[in-house]
């Protein structure tokens, strides 16, 4: 792939809370030249509130539904940029499609032990304000391991490496396959 050219396809990041697909994302586009986004920061825009107060106040089931409309924009947008995208996104079946649809998808596989150390401490995710965070952590991750994996063109284990070789990584993958 030419660095700052035009991209063919969108480039999305999926993976759980804490993986890193905003920092990793914002470094790939830093090395491909190409601009990125993140869907959780285009929906709080458009709420003009924060996910946790959307989660507050309109509850889960609205933002899920701000996920699919969000993704049904991208795949008709007819620029393409690297977009990272929330963790919950890929479990409805419906957003599956419309990801692999949009683009190029990576999975940032990363285990639950490395999410707790990453967001111990951490307000800003509604889904992890409760008793037993790690426990939830765990959970959530079992039941989405199969959704994640479904939709991934290329899955990346994040656990031992920093972002900036996370992001090396995907700019060198991305140069030989998209
Ligand atoms: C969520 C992940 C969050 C955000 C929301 C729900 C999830 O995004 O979309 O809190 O269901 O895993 P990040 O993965 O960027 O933290």
């Amino acid at each position: 792939m030419e660095k700052g050219k035009e991209l063919k396809r969108n480039i999305l990041l999926i993976g759980f809370m804490g993986a890193g697909k905003t920092t990793v994302g914002r470094k790939l586009s830093w090395k491909l030249r190409v601009p990125v986004e993140d869907t959780d920061k285009l929906i709080e825009q458009k709420a003009g509130k924060s996910i946790s107060e959307i989660f507050r106040t309109e509850g889960e089931e609205a933002f899920r539904r701000m996920e699919t409309l969000e993704l049904q924009e991208i795949c008709q947008r007819t620029y393409h940029r690297i977009l990272s995208v929330g963790g919950g996104t890929p479990v409805r079946k419906e957003n599956q499609a419309l990801l692999k649809k949009c683009g190029t998808v990576i999975y940032l596989r990363v285990q639950p032990e490395t999410v707790w150390k990453r967001l111990k401490g951490d307000t800003s995710r509604p889904l992890l304000a409760c008793e037993d965070p790690l426990g939830k952590i765990r959970e959530l991750m079992e039941a989405r391991r199969e959704a994640y994996e479904k939709c991934a063109d290329v899955i990346l284990d994040v656990d031992d490496l920093d972002s900036e070789e996370c992001a090396s990584r995907l700019a060198r993958w991305l140069e030989d396959n998209a």
